[in-house]
C-alpha cells in the first residue's frame, strides 16, 4: 500500500499554525522524562544514528537531547551517512533558504534510501511544525519515514519504535504549546562549553517571525532545575555555559507562584563556579534595569550581550511589532554601556522589510554607527507563511534588498575592524577550544566577548584559559601571542 493512501489525520495530529497561535491558559506541566519501557531499551543495539542540525543554538541543543535519547536506546553515533541506520534532519524554518536546504537534503538522501531500504529517515525541528511542509513531504518525499515536532522530542523512543514497526510514514506534531520535560538525557558536543535551556517558546509575535508558531508559548524551567543543571556542569569541569531561550529576558514571567525573573536567575548563576556564563537571545523590550545592574557585577557574567535590534527605524519597528522604538533601544544601550565596563554588543538586523523606505534603511545605518556593534547577523527579509508580515505587500525589489544588505555589512565590517584594532597590544583571556580550522599548528579560542583568537601554542592547552597578547587584529578574528610567563598572565583582561 502506498503511503499516500492512508488518511494520516485519523491517526496523527498534523501541524496547524492557527492552533499553534492560540495561547491557552492551561498551566504548564513539568513532566519527568520516563525511563524507557523494556521493549525500547535495546532497539538501537548494533545500530547507528546521525543527526544533521540546521538553524540556531536551540536546535543544536535539541539535537544533543535527541542524541542522548538515541544512546539510551542503545544506538551509537556515526558521521558517515552510509553507515547510519537512522538519520534525522533537525530543521530550521526561520527563512526560506533554510527550508530550501532541507528539501535539497531530502532529495539527495533519496538514493541512500533506495540503497538501504531499512534506513529510517526522519524530519524534526521547526519545519515539521508547519502544515505546508508536512503536506509537501507527504506529497513529494515519500522516502521520509518519520516526522515529529518540537514538542515531541521526549516521545522519540516511541516514534522510532513506531517507524520501525510501520510501513506508513509516522507523523506526530503537537501544535499545542507544550509542557516542560525535565531529566532528558543529553550528549553534549564537548566537555568545555554547554548549552542550558532556561525557557522554551516565544510570546512576542514579531510580525515577520515563525518561531512563536513553531516553538509554542513561553514556558520557563523552574529555577532550581536550571541551577542544579549548571551546578552539575560545574562539577564536571565545564568552563562555559550559555543560557538558552528564544527570549531569555521573559524568563520567570510565567512562573506565577514565584517572584523571580531573569536578573534573579543571572544573580544566582553568578555564584556558581563556572568561569563564563553567556545567554542568548535577548529581546530589548524585556531587558530590565535589574538585569543590567546584575550584569554590571561581572565575574563569570561575560561582558558580551547579543541584543537584536532588527531595524533602526521606529516606523519599521512598529510594523514589526517589536514593542520598542529607536529611542528606547538607544536608551537601553546607553544604560548597558554605563553599567557594564568594556561591554561588546552584537545584534540581528533585517533589511527589506515590507515597505522599508531608503530613509528608514538609513535610520538602521545611523543606529549601527551610533551603537557601534562589534558584529551582527544580517538578513534579507523572507516572508513566512502564516505570519502577519506575509500579508503585507513585499514591495522592495530584490536588487534593492541586496544592495542594502551589502551596504549594511560594509558599515558593520568597518566598525568591527576598528573595534578589533583597539585591542592591538592588549592582553585577553582566551578559552582554548581546539586547533584552528585553517592551520593545525595554530590554536583557536574565544575571548569573554566571544571574539575568535588564533595563536601558536601546544595542544595541551586545549580546554584551558590562557592569556594572549593581540598583535594582529583582523575584521573577524584576532591573531596573538601566548603569554607564557605566569606573572604576565595576570595582566588586565580586555
Ligand atoms: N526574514 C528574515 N530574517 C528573519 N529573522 C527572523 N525571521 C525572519 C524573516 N522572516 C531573523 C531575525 C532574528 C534572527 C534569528 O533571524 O533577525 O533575530
Ligand atoms: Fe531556531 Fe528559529 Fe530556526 Fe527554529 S526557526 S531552528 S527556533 S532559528
Amino acid at each position: 500500500m502506498s503511503k499516500m493512501k492512508k488518511d494520516f489525520s485519523q491517526y496523527f495530529q498534523a501541524p496547524d499554525l492557527r492552533e499553534a497561535k492560540k495561547r491557552g491558559k492551561e498551566e504548564v506541566q513539568v513532566l519527568q522524562f520516563e525511563s524507557l519501557p523494556d521493549e525500547m531499551k535495546n532497539i538501537g543495539v548494533g545500530h547507528k544514528y546521525l543527526i544533521q542540525t540546521f538553524g540556531c543554538q536551540m536546535n543544536v541543543h535539541d539535537s544533543e537531547t535527541m542524541a542522548g535519547i538515541f544512546e539510551m536506546m542503545g544506538y551509537t553515533p556515526t558521521i558517515d551517512e552510509r553507515d547510519a541506520d537512522i538519520i534525522l534532519l533537525n530543521t530550521c524554518a526561520i527563512r526560506e533558504n533554510a527550508e530550501d536546504k532541507v528539501f535539497g537534503e531530502l532529495g539527495r538522501l533519496k538514493h541512500l534510501k533506495l540503497e538501504k531500504p531499512n534506513l529510517i529517515l526522519g524530519v524534526c525541528g521547526c519545519m515539521s511544525q508547519e502544515e505546508s511542509v508536512v503536506n509537501r513531504i507527504l506529497k513529494s518525499y515519500q522516502n521520509v519515514d518519520l516526522v515529529f515536532g518540537t514538542h515531541n522530542i521526549h516521545r522519540l523512543p516511541h516514534l522510532v519504535h513506531n517507524a520501525l514497526m510501520s510501513k506508513e510514514m509516522v507523523i506526530e506534531v503537537w501544535s499545542k504549546e507544550g509542557d516542560v520535560v525535565e531529566n532528558m538525557p543529553k550528549v553534549r558536543a564537548d566537555g568545555l562549553r554547554a548549552w542550558v535551556n532556561i525557557m522554551y517558546g516565544c510570546d512576542k509575535f514579531c510580525t515577520y517571525c515563525i518561531v512563536p508558531y513553531t516553538r509554542g508559548k513561553e514556558r520557563s524551567r523552574r529555577p532550581e532545575d536550571v541551577l542544579n543543571e549548571i551546578r552539575e556542569l560545574a562539577r564536571k569541569g565545564y568552563q562555559e555555559v550559555t543560557l538558552l531561550g528564544q527570549n531569555v529576558n521573559a524568563y520567570g514571567k510565567d512562573l506565577e507562584d514565584l517572584n523571580y525573573l531573569f536578573g534573579d536567575l543571572m544573580d544566582d548563576v553568578r555564584k556558581i563556579g563556572i568561569p563564563r556564563i553567556r545567554f542568548t537571545t535577548s529581546h530589548p523590550r524585556d531587558f530590565d534595569d535589574h538585569l543590567v545592574e546584575v550584569l554590571g557585577k561581572g565575574g563569570n557574567l561575560v561582558e558580551h550581550i547579543h541584543l537584536p535590534v532588527q531595524s533602526g527605524s521606529s516606523e519599521v519597528l512598529k510594523l514589526m511589532a517589536r514593542k520598542y522604538d529607536r529611542e528606547r533601544y538607544l536608551d537601553l544601550v546607553r544604560k548597558i554601556k554605563e553599567t557594564v565596563p568594556n561591554v561588546v554588543l552584537t545584534t540581528d538586523i533585517i533589511v527589506g522589510f515590507p515597505g522599508e523606505t531608503d530613509e528608514q534603511f538609513e535610520d538602521t545605518i545611523s543606529l549601527v554607527k551610533e551603537v557601534e556593534f562589534d558584529s551582527a547577523f544580517t538578513f534579507i527579509y523572507s516572508p513566512r507563511e502564516g505570519t502577519p508580515a506575509a500579508k503585507m505587500q513585499d514591495d522592495i525589489p530584490m536588487e534593492v534588498k541586496k544592495a542594502r544588505l551589502q551596504r549594511l555589512n560594509e558599515t558593520l565590517n568597518e566598525i568591527g575592524r576598528r573595534k578589533n584594532e583597539e585591542l592591538r597590544g592588549h592582553v585577553v583571556e582566551v578559552l582554548v577550544e581546539g586547533e584552528s580550522k585553517k592551520n593545525a599548528d595554530v590554536l583557536s579560542g574565544r575571548t569573554r566577548t566571544n571574539k575568535l583568537v588564533n595563536f601558536a601554542g601546544p595542544k595541551s592547552l586545549i580546554g584551558k584559559m590562557v592569556m594572549v597578547r593581540i598583535e594582529d587584529p583582523k575584521t573577524w578574528s584576532l591573531t596573538g601571542v601566548l603569554l607564557e610567563d605566569p606573572k604576565q598572565q595576570k595582566a588586565p583582561v580586555a
